[in-house]
């Protein structure tokens, strides 16, 4: 595995092999890399001849500095992981390599960042299209690979590269979870002991919510979950939604398959995210 710091080294090097005619498939990741990460670069190893993986903590999709700060930086563990998973290509760049200025690209998403992560982190997907279109521009891979963790970011993703005509597939890839059902994260490093008993509970509410959908009215089922996690000590739902799973807006009643409950928690003061199919 090389690793690369330079966008024009990268770009270069990238460039010889597309001449080979070699597919290139693309991670973008802020790193502190668990087993959801590498189930991407696994993927992606899977499905192309080069694999590329980014680590970038970026600046510009944190609204709020202190997590900004308190993000976990590790790049030699995470450098070992991905030399294991069969990384070939590791880009690390300083904040000055893909900010040498100030992007004031605004980017419409129409209502699909009017909701949910949307609401409570103004101008988070907008500094999230502006990096991974940078990357993008830089990689110019194939094939990019997305958690559905992250089940909005996809969705801008896919907007994205249709409004701009990125000639890139996007895979969406399963959420991995701990054995007790809590959806892995870079964040959960930051919980305590106690915390990582009760976190569980939001997964295996979301899952309990799936078996109740076809009976319940949505609102009652809303309240339900919003009630149980609440009522668990230690965490504090700051949304749920039932939404359509394309168009992102709140679902006005049961669709089989079509439909995603989104949540995000606060455990102290880490912000956990998790969403369920129904
Ligand atoms: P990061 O939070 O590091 O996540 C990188 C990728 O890993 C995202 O596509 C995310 O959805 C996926 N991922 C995280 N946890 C996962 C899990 N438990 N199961 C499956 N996939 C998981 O998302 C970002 O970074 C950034 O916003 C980025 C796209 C890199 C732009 O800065």
């Amino acid at each position: 595995m090389t690793v690369f710091e330079s966008r024009e080294t990268l770009a270069d090097t990238l460039h010889l092999h597309r001449a080979k005619h070699m597919s290139i498939g693309f991670v973008p990741t802020m790193g502190a890399l668990h087993a959801g990460h590498i189930s991407l670069v696994s993927r992606c190893r899977e499905d192309n001849e080069v694999v590329v993986v980014s680590i970038f903590v970026n600046p510009a999709q944190f609204n709020d500095k202190n997590d900004l700060a308190r993000y976990p930086r590790m790049l030699e563990a995470d450098s070992e992981k991905l030399q294991a998973a069969g990384c070939d290509f590791l880009f690390a760049p300083a904040v000055e390599e893909m900010y040498p200025e100030e992007d004031r690209r605004q980017f419409d998403f129409g209502m699909l960042d009017k909701v949910m992560e949307g609401v409570y982190r103004p101008g988070h997907f907008n500094g999230v299209a502006q990096i991974v279109s940078k990357l993008f521009d830089t990689v110019q891979p194939q094939r990019a690979y997305f958690g559905e963790k992250d089940f909005q970011q996809l969705a801008v993703i896919r907007r994205m590269v249709k409004m701009l005509h990125y000639p890139v597939e996007i895979v969406g890839c399963p959420i991995v979870r701990e054995a007790d059902g809590l959806a892995m994260s870079s964040r959960n490093a930051r919980l305590t002991v106690e915390q990582l008993k009760q976190a569980p509970v939001i997964a295996d509410t979301l899952f309990q919510s799936r078996r109740k959908i076809a009976h319940t009215p949505l609102d009652e089922l809303k309240r339900w979950v919003k009630d149980r996690i609440n009522n668990t000590g230690g965490l504090e739902v700051e949304y749920f939604e039932i939404v359509d799973r394309e168009t992102l807006q709140p679902a006005a009643g049961y669709r089989e398959n079509e439909l995603q409950g989104c949540i995000a928690v606060h455990a102290g003061d880490v912000r956990l995210i998790d969403n369920v199919t129904y």
